[in-house]
This record gives structure tokens, sequence and C-alpha cells, in this order.
């Protein structure tokens, strides 16, 4: 295989479950958990336990969401400090952050890698823009930017309307191009990428800009995309 985005390599090898992300993806993941640490983090799609091998090690508490109980009964034994939720994100995700509140519980990171539909994944963001009131700093995380259905329901969210967003990159890490089939990925189709946004609790002033740095890259190749 040619295409292979995470091979050779020597970094991450260490984390055993299969995780879908490409090799800089892995490092750029690892490196923001590392340096938020945080206290309790958000993850939406589990699958084999890719990114929650990195949010349970560099997190307090890590509740992890999949519409699979499949993820559950794999993983639920070898993480002490894991939550597994299983039902459908879109659902959930109000009444998950109405519990939170309750019990008086921030969150400090959030990964949206569930529903990749356009409105799966605008679904999921509008409603931590809408449900969440930040606390302290909050970090969002969007697995698959790069993806032409994903990257609509990213930069259609409401974003604007949350005044905690303080800034929005959809092309934090740029996607890649799989010209021959990879993994779950078909030919020709374009994965990968992760947006980063920020939240705060004190309301923004001003006009927010969500910045696509890589437009222009992603117009080029979904040209030649079968989506
Ligand atoms: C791309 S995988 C996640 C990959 C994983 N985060 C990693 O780093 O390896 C997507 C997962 O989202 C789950 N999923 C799909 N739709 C969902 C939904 N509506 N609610 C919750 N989970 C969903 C799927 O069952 C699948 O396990």
């Amino acid at each position: 295989m040619k295409s292979d985005p995470n091979s050779p390599t020597f970094v991450c090898d260490e984390y055993g479950c299969h995780w879908q992300m490409t090799r800089i993806e892995k490092i750029a993941f690892h490196a923001l958990v590392k340096k938020i640490l945080p206290g309790n983090a958000l993850e939406i799609g589990t699958y084999k336990g890719g990114s929650l091998q990195v949010l349970s090690e560099f997190s307090k508490h890590v509740y992890s969401v999949d519409i699979s109980d499949e993820p559950k009964k794999a993983l639920e034994a070898l993480y002490g400090n894991v939550s597994f939720i299983v039902g459908d994100s879109k659902k959930l995700i109000p009444e998950f952050l109405a519990d939170m509140k309750k019990q008086g519980k921030r969150l400090d990171f959030i990964l949206i890698d569930g529903d990749h539909s356009e409105n799966g994944v605008r679904t999921d963001i509008n409603n931590i823009l809408k449900y969440y009131v930040p606390e302290s700093e909050l970090f969002l995380v969007c697995h698959d930017s790069f993806n032409p259905s994903c990257r609509k329901g990213i930069v259609g969210a409401e974003w604007k309307d949350c005044p905690y967003v303080d800034m929005v990159e959809v092309d934090f890490v740029p996607g890649v191009y799989h010209y021959e089939a990879f993994d779950t990925a078909k030919p020709k189709s374009m994965w990968g990428g992760l947006t980063v946004a920020r939240l705060l609790p004190e309301k923004r002033q001003g006009e927010l800009t969500v910045h696509q740095s890589q437009k222009g890259l992603f117009d080029a190749v979904h040209k030649d995309s079968i989506s």
C-alpha cells in the first residue's frame, strides 16, 4: 500500500488500540491533550479506542459516547477512568450536559468523531454550543474536517451565535486524500483533518471568524474526489 498515511512511523507506536487518525493527527492530538491535561473530557465516537487511549492517559475522567455497545464491551475493562455511554449523541448530549451542570462538573476537552454526516456533525457541535456554558477554557476538536460532508457540518454550525467561542480553525491540521482504499476509506475519498475551537467563559468582543486556512487545498482536491 503506497498511500498509507501512517507508515513508516516511530511516533505513538506505544498505543495499542486501533486509532483512526493519520500519523500527523496522532502527533497533534497527543500534544494538544497532553498540554491541556483535561479534568473532564468528553469524546463522541469511541470505535476501537484510538483517541480514547490518549484521553484516558492525560485526563482525570473521560466520558466516551458511541451509538454501538461494542466499544463498551471491548474496552470497559481496560480503563478505570472512563464512563462509557451507549446511544445516539444527537439525542443524549443535551441531557448529558444538563447532568454535568447539576453535578457541578466542568468539561475541558471535547472530541467530536461520531456521526460524520453533515447533519450529524452540525447537531453535535450545535448541542455543545447551545447547552454548555463554559466556566473555564474549553477546547472543542472535530475530526475529519477534510471530508466534504463533515466539513459542511462543521462550517455550517452555529459558531457565531455562541458568544463564548473565541477561535475556530477548521484546518488546524489538514486532512488527506486516499487515492486508493485505506482502512474504512474508499478510493478517491477525503478524510482526516482536525478542527480546533476554543471557548472561554468571557463573552467575545466583536465578530468571530471561522478560519479555513486550507480551503484552497480542500477545493483543489475536492474536484477529484468521489463526494
Ligand atoms: C471514526 S469512528 C471513531 C474513531 C475514534 N475516535 C478513533 O480515534 O479511532 C466513529 C464512531 O462513531 C460512532 N457513531 C456513529 N454515529 C454515532 C452517533 N450518532 N452517536 C454516537 N456515536 C456514533 C460509530 O459507531 C463509530 O464507533
